[in-house]
């Protein structure tokens, strides 16, 4: 029934990886404010690729911070609605000397397409794009009204997006949302997610002297502010147990029911190409009585992101440092807060901070974690497509990474999300040399065409 919809896109599968191409010239990196423009620029050639593509209302739609793209296909008010969330913005690049291509320079090697934004999110928007084109082109129409969202700002949190949420107010209603951003299992092991961690973060600061002090002269009785972090940082996790000490951390923690854990003992984990996707780690570590996949998929975690303070130059400078600093991010899991865990984890901080020295713990803007029912008609409906496409039905997970808006969606406008993504795990999102393979952007093209049939069929 799909053939004619496949043909399409076998046909034109080079435009589709050219155009791609385009878009991934444009260095739409949103923590950036230097970029700030080119996040812009990057709306609008995505605006206008969704009118191509056969969207028919196109906008930018302004937030405080980067601009959204809002498109609509609406073809009859009896069909069932979906609402397709993305994002435009893209992570920054460093270390650049580490890509072997530059990263807005896109590259074909070995069938796989490298540059920042090539899976995460760009490449999975622009198959929602072409998945559109396939039946305005095929068939003249489309099985079900289509909404598009696509923010600017997801890679810093989605700042503004409850805000773009109700500006946009009953233009969102949708039965259903359905999103490319996350990745599968393992290759040949396709997946759909029903779960992802959600964020809290602060930024500590710990002050001792005023200024750099000579470290012959005062060292022996002065605090060390970075000895002092060290050791505050060093108190939040016990590393014989794996477990965050800081107090209350776990409480609002719901556990994975045991058939969840079932099912996720019973995928093909192999620890050994775990920890060689993870960089060619020796070993894995973490919370003790939980499965490597547990702890990454269904347990919080805390993580410290960077750290810096006194001299970094070449040979020796003798001081002891007035500052030293670091930023931590946690991912939280149902039913934790992100303003409640920054708080508790600002006060351990704060009361392991040892004299001589005064800390400074700012909370940062974050993200509710969430899980989505597995048993809803539209995982049904992408289990079928997404089978269909990749040969073997698709097996459940949850993943470890965040998408804030999942959350909102389902809070704020009652609608759940069908989390359908095509990445590998071994795609190097966020870090140098990101790429997507394209077998599977194809694949992901059809995919999502074949969703739309299915979907009209198990919601209309
Ligand atoms: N697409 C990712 C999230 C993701 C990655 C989900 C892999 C599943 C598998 C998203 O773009 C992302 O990186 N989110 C940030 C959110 C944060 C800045 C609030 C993240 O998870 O760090
Ligand atoms: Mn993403
Ligand atoms: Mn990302």
């Amino acid at each position: 029934m799909a053939h004619d919809l496949d043909e399409y896109c076998t046909v034109n599968q080079p435009r589709f990886v050219d155009e791609l191409i385009e878009l991934l010239r444009i260095p739409s990196i949103s923590a950036q404010p230097d970029h700030a423009p080119d996040v812009r620029r990057n709306a609008e050639h995505l605006a206008a690729s969704a009118r191509e593509a056969g969207f028919t209302t196109v906008e930018l739609v302004e937030t405080e911070g980067h601009p959204a793209v809002f498109a609509e296909r609406i073809v009859d008010a009896s069909l069932p609605t979906v609402l397709v969330y993305g994002h435009h913005d893209v992570q920054p690049v460093d270390p650049l000397d580490e890509w072997v291509s530059p990263p807005f320079s896109p590259e074909v090697r070995d069938g796989r397409l490298y540059a920042r934004g090539a899976v995460d999110d760009k490449g999975q928007v622009y198959m929602h794009l072409k998945a559109v084109e396939a039946h305005v082109r095929t068939r003249g129409e489309l099985p079900v009204n289509l909404k598009l969202l696509v923010e600017g700002e997801e890679e810093i949190g989605s700042v503004h997006f409850e805000q773009l949420v109700s500006t946009l107010g009953p233009r969102l209603s949708a039965d259903v949302a359905v999103i490319s951003d996350t990745g599968i299992f393992a290759r040949g092991v396709p997946s759909l997610t029903v779960g992802l961690r959600g964020l809290a973060g602060v930024e500590v600061t710990v002050r001792g002297p005023s200024l750099d002090l000579h470290s012959g002269v005062f060292g022996g009785a002065v605090q060390n502010p970075i000895e002092a972090l060290a050791r505050m940082l060093a108190s939040l996790r016990d590393p014989a147990t794996g477990r965050v000490t800081v107090p209350g951390f776990y409480d609002d923690v719901i556990d994975p029911t045991p058939e969840e854990r079932a099912a996720y003992a019973s995928l093909p984990f192999d620890e050994a190409v775990f920890r060689s996707e993870a960089g060619g780690i020796p070993a894995t570590v973490g919370e003790e009585g939980w499965t490597v996949l547990e702890r990454r998929w269904a347990r919080p975690t805390l993580e410290i992101n960077g750290i810096w303070g006194g001299y970094q130059g070449p040979g020796t400078k003798t001081i002891i440092p007035a500052h030293a600093s670091a930023k931590i991010t946690c991912r939280l899991v149902p039913a934790q807060k992100p303003a409640d865990i920054a708080e508790k984890v600002a006060a351990a901080l704060r009361a392991a901070t040892p004299p001589g020295v005064i800390a400074d713990v700012v909370a940062k803007h974050g993200g509710n974690p969430v899980v989505t029912p597995a048993d809803h008609p539209a995982v049904r409906a992408a289990s079928r497509a997404m089978g269909a496409v990749f040969g073997t039905e698709p097996v459940i997970i949850r993943e470890g990474g965040s998408i804030p808006p999942v959350e909102v969606f389902q809070r704020v406008l009652g609608i759940q999300s069908v989390l359908v993504g095509v990445g590998l795990p071994d795609d190097r999102i966020h870090a140098p040399n990101e790429k997507f393979d394209l077998d599977h952007y194809a694949m992901g093209i059809r995919t999502l065409a074949r969703l739309w049939d299915e979907i009209a069929e198990e919601l209309g």
